[in-house]
């Protein structure tokens, strides 16, 4: 039958409220105390030991949640990642071959671009890792091996759920090539699996604790026609989503930057009362990132700071939204929701048809 919108106003607000839920279904059976158990799987732990490239190949948010991929994969496993749009990969005669591995990402399993790729690579004679939500699609079909999201249908066009389905299935995935290659201890996977299972509550908790704050703040973005997100690391592959959301549903044009970047051109459009979301939750950069965010203020722009919980000495904030205390390399999964939030309260109020943005397909499978 029909799917139901359950009392929310639109599907994309169901869903961004199904993301605890879809977290936990992603991770059903597939983490134990100390490692990740993917059922099915044909990858071998020789074969990972023998991969010297990783390329993550998509369209899209399926695109951007490859970006936290390779962070995660590079970071864990210690393999080289590169990360390109279908569209650009398949005709450019990427350097591929059976020491490379693919990884494709699709929510739907059908976007023509994700499939044309995802053969190419195949025909180069490189093994293809899916990631999908869509169970029986094509690309899940023709893939070598595949990573359910088990997320459940999406309705909305913009992606919310299956985003951070897919960020959990990155994470996982990165843990299990990292202990096929004995790169990760047992106590820091534990740490990060630990911090995986954390993360569905945490999730519940920011909406629980942010929405209305977000709702009453996204009238203020409401008539402005820019807006800039800025991060560094993670923060900044977070940021990227966050600016398409923005623009898909709310038409607002939206721009993310790497925090660092921002001086080396796009300081120029910061003047009075340009809306900046400022995504600092990475310890490690976070004093580099309060220093773009005192550029922006002495230009006049208006800055909401996604932030970790507690962290007082971020002054030069017009906003502060708070998200709980994670491993650095986890935070995407919480960071995401604020901008997933804010981009659905923007379009309500500049009265855009939220489920259908204009011009856009949920799924695109011709070229
Ligand atoms: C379309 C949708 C996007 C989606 C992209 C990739 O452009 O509007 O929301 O991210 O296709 O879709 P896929 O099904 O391959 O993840």
């Amino acid at each position: 039958g029909m799917a139901e919108k359950s009392g929310f106003d639109h599907f994309m607000l169901k869903e961004i409220h199904e993301q605890p839920e879809t977290l936990r279904r992603c991770t059903a059976g597939r983490l134990t105390e100390t490692d990740i158990e993917l059922a099915n799987f044909n990858l071998t732990a020789q074969d990972i030991n023998s991969y010297n490239k990783i390329y993550i190949v998509a369209c899209g948010t399926a695109y951007n949640s490859g970006l936290v991929g390779k962070y995660a994969i590079e970071k864990l496993a210690k393999i080289p990642v590169e990360i390109d749009v279908a569209s650009e990969f398949r005709y450019r005669d990427p350097l591929v071959d059976e020491s490379t591995l693919v990884i494709v990402v699709s929510q739907s399993g059908e976007t023509a671009d994700t499939l044309a790729a995802l053969r190419e690579a195949q025909d180069k004679g490189a093994k293809v890792v899916a990631i999908c939500n869509v169970v029986g699609s094509t690309i899940a079909r023709e893939a070598d091996d595949v990573i359910y999201l088990q997320a459940g249908p999406e309705i909305a066009v913009a992606s919310t759920k299956a985003y951070i389905g897919m960020l959990m299935s990155f994470y996982m995935l990165a843990i299990y090539f990292a202990r096929a290659k004995k790169t990760l201890s047992d106590i820091d996977s534990k740490r990060l699996i630990d911090g995986l299972k954390a993360l569905p509550n945490q999730v519940q908790d920011i909406i629980n604790n942010s929405e209305e704050d977000i709702k009453e703040l996204s009238k203020g973005y409401a008539d402005h026609e820019h807006a800039f997100f800025i991060g560094r690391s993670i923060d900044y592959a977070v940021a990227v989503e966050g600016q398409l959301k923005l623009k898909e549903v709310s038409y607002l044009h939206s721009e993310a930057y790497p925090a660092g970047e921002l001086k080396h051109g796009t300081l120029a459009l910061i003047e009075e009362g340009i809306p900046v979301i400022a995504l600092a939750t990475q310890k490690s950069v976070i004093d580099k990132t309060l220093s773009n965010i005192k550029e922006v203020k002495a230009r006049g722009g208006v800055v909401t700071g996604i932030i970790i919980e507690g962290e007082e000495e971020i002054e030069d904030l017009d906003y502060r939204i708070e998200i709980p205390k994670a491993d650095e390399l986890l935070t995407a999964i919480l960071s995401v929701v604020p901008t997933q939030l804010l981009a659905y309260y923007v379009a309500v109020e500049r009265g855009c048809d939220v489920d259908q943005p204009r011009n856009l397909a949920k799924s695109v499978t011709v070229e």
